[in-house]
């Protein structure tokens, strides 16, 4: 079973659950959903589509300008800030003592991995790879009902099992001045840190519902799945990090990560008022 049956009752509980590599898929209650509605209908009056035709958008460039204008207005629109609080609020986690990076939005269109643009996409990898903290946790939410083939998959048995990665080459400093936040830059000579074997483990994918949120540790093993489902994927995500856990060295084990830290000095903290 991928997902833990059952959903720890205190938050440092949760957090402790989420370090040693369980996964959670927490049901959509008000604010997940009410996030999910606000985008879903913003993205479909931009593109003039439903979300699940997306790859009818023509020509195909227009709809990755479309979604990069989106994702800069996600990044400064304070609203989506404080959709992160109320959603950390929602499920136990208290803003304040939560840093957390802004709302990312992930289109995986139908037969996207068909492109070779886009192979960076559907790469293996971990999050903490990417100059992450290993007490990080990620959630991810999808804006429809997605099934398997259309969300993506982990390695559970490979979350302190260690994989060929070159996350050693990736430097944050240097991808922030090439790349920047959800390619905002453009793309640099930036080297994605990726397994560079694919492990001969079991692999487990899910599928959920719109607002459902999956919950997990940013050291786990995953990767997007190719979607020939005949309907595009959209899904947002962002991350947290419990400053005291980080302060007192607490997270997730790491296996194999060679990152040069520090992402965690740009994600945001709410101020005590
Ligand atoms: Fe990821």
């Amino acid at each position: 079973m991928l997902f833990s049956p059952s959903l720890p009752s205190n938050n440092t509980a949760l957090r402790d659950a989420l370090y040693a590599g369980h996964i959670f898929k927490i049901p959509a209650a008000p604010a997940a959903l009410e996030i999910v509605r606000n985008l879903k209908m913003r993205l479909e009056e931009n593109m003039g589509y439903p979300l699940e035709q997306a790859h009818l958008y023509s020509p195909a460039g227009n709809l990755f300008l479309m979604l990069q204008k989106f994702r800069a207005h996600l990044l400064t629109d304070p609203i989506y800030k404080n959709f992160i609080r109320t959603l950390m609020k929602e499920n136990g986690f208290q803003p304040q003592g939560n840093a957390f990076d802004p709302l990312r939005l992930r289109a995986v269109l139908h037969d996207g991995h068909r492109n070779k643009n886009a192979a960076r996409a559907y790469s293996l990898h971990r999050d903490t790879w990417y100059a992450n903290p290993q007490c990080q946790i990620n959630w991810w939410i999808a804006l429809q009902d997605a099934t398997e083939e259309q969300t993506f998959s982990f390695y559970p048995s490979f979350f302190e099992k260690k994989v060929e990665n070159s996350s050693a080459n990736f430097d944050y400093a240097r991808w922030k001045e090439k790349v920047g936040f959800q390619n905002t830059r453009g793309n640099g000579e930036i080297d994605y840190p990726s397994a560079q074997e694919t492990p001969e483990a079991e692999r487990q994918g899910f599928s959920c519902r719109a607002g459902e949120i999956i919950l997990f540790s940013s050291a786990h093993l995953h990767q997007t799945n190719r979607n020939a489902s005949g309907r595009s994927r959209f899904s947002i995500d962002f991350r947290t990090v419990h400053l005291d856990d980080h302060a007192a060295g607490k997270g997730a084990p790491s296996a194999d990560n060679g990152s040069r830290p520090d992402a965690l000095s740009d994600y945001i903290r709410t101020e005590v008022s």
